[in-house]
């Protein structure tokens, strides 16, 4: 099988697994009990919280564990105060969406901001809002589907001077770009650990000095009373190992998806009737979103499927629920061919020889 959907989920690294498996085996003590057992198992999260925060040079006390991305980025909206002015990008994973728009009665304004045709955000709906000291802003800092990276300490430098928290939610970029927590200059940081070779259902906010966060699980006051509820202890234990290793080889990771990418996109663009989408924008380098006039995205991934070969016609959410991707909605691709866009998304074991594999099967599915 050729999987390329590895913006979905990655499958995890033996090492990871390896570094988990004590915690379901043997080491089942809780964490907050004082017994040698338990000990274990605290001392078991702490160095994955020590092994997270290193990876985006942030303090261990800043990392808050939660069940995944999704979790962290309702976190971080759920603690938005009523009477905030509000901005998130129109391009937000539905985990930031979906809980802004709940939450949009209680806000004094909110806005959704634009992005240009490559899907870069556009500072101008920034600046025409009014801030004050605790509004709230948050753009992701790479776009599932199209990879676009956009640059957060430019859009939100005039931001943090009127005191507006920010949040970024960096899931898909971390592991393949580097992310550092200081350099964002942003409040809030969304990471989640099954796109960096760890297990489902790991993740954690990573919160900022001035940030006194509420929590949306109240209980037994575990993770410094930001999120109730007995650790995950292998989920946090494999997520930091996860972390660990990518400290020691993002370099080379990225280069190898660049490369790889590369190679793909230039094949792609050889086919009559192929556009990649977000081309000339800064992306992640192992994400292509491209469509081909008058084919069939769902009907493509279904005939590719049948290969052996596994891709995206979207966000997985969205490939789901086979609406069309509000993401190249508002990036103004013509509906047309969205209907036709499909997501390849490498990963760190991918070959060059998938790749010439993919292509292959691809022409003879469309015929050409
Ligand atoms: C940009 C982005 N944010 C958040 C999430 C949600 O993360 P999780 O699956 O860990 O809940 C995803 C997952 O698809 C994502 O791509």
């Amino acid at each position: 099988m050729i999987y390329f959907d590895n913006n979905a989920t990655t499958p995890i690294d033996v090492r990871v697994l390896e570094a988990m498996l004590p915690y379901l085996r043997r080491f089942h003590g809780n964490p907050s009990s004082l017994y040698r057992l338990g000990r274990v198992s605290r001392s078991a999260i702490e160095t994955a919280r020590e092994q997270v925060a290193a990876l985006v040079l942030a303090r261990p006390d800043q990392v808050i564990f939660t069940s995944g991305g999704t979790e962290a980025n309702n976190l971080a909206i759920n603690n938005v105060p009523a009477n905030a002015a509000v901005a998130i990008s129109a391009i937000e994973h539905p985990s930031v969406f979906e809980p802004a728009i709940a939450r949009k009665s209680y806000f004094r304004q909110f806005s959704q901001l634009a992005v240009d045709d490559n899907g870069v955000v556009q500072p101008s709906g920034l600046q025409a809002m009014q801030w004050v000291k605790g509004d709230f802003a948050s753009i992701m800092l790479a776009n599932n589907e199209t990879g676009v990276v956009q640059d957060i300490p430019a859009l939100t430098a005039e931001l943090k001077t009127n005191g507006v928290t920010v949040h970024t939610d960096a899931v898909q970029a971390l592991g393949k770009i580097p992310v550092s927590f200081p350099a964002l200059g942003v409040d809030l940081m969304s990471l989640s650990g099954h796109k960096i070779y760890g297990p489902k259902g790991s993740g954690a906010l990573v919160v900022g000095e001035d940030i006194a966060l509420s929590p949306q699980l109240l209980g037994g006051g575990q993770e410094y009373g930001c999120r109730a509820g007995t650790e995950n202890v292998a989920a946090i234990v494999g997520f930091g190992r996860a972390a660990q290793i990518i400290m020691n080889e993002l370099g080379q990771r990225h280069k190898k998806l660049g490369r790889l990418r590369s190679a793909l996109e230039g094949l792609l663009l050889d086919i009559p009737g192929v556009t990649v989408l977000a081309e000339q924008a800064q992306r992640l380098p192992n994400t292509v979103m491209f469509a081909i006039k008058n084919v069939d995205g769902e009907m493509l991934l279904m005939q590719l499927d049948k290969q052996g070969i596994a891709v995206s016609s979207g966000s997985a959410c969205a490939s789901a629920g086979g609406h069309p991707s509000p993401v190249l909605k508002a990036m103004g691709v013509d509906p047309e061919l969205s209907k036709g866009a499909i997501r390849v998304s490498l990963g760190k074991d991918n070959t060059e020889q998938e790749v010439n594999d993919f292509i292959v099967v691809l022409k003879k599915i469309i015929n050409v």
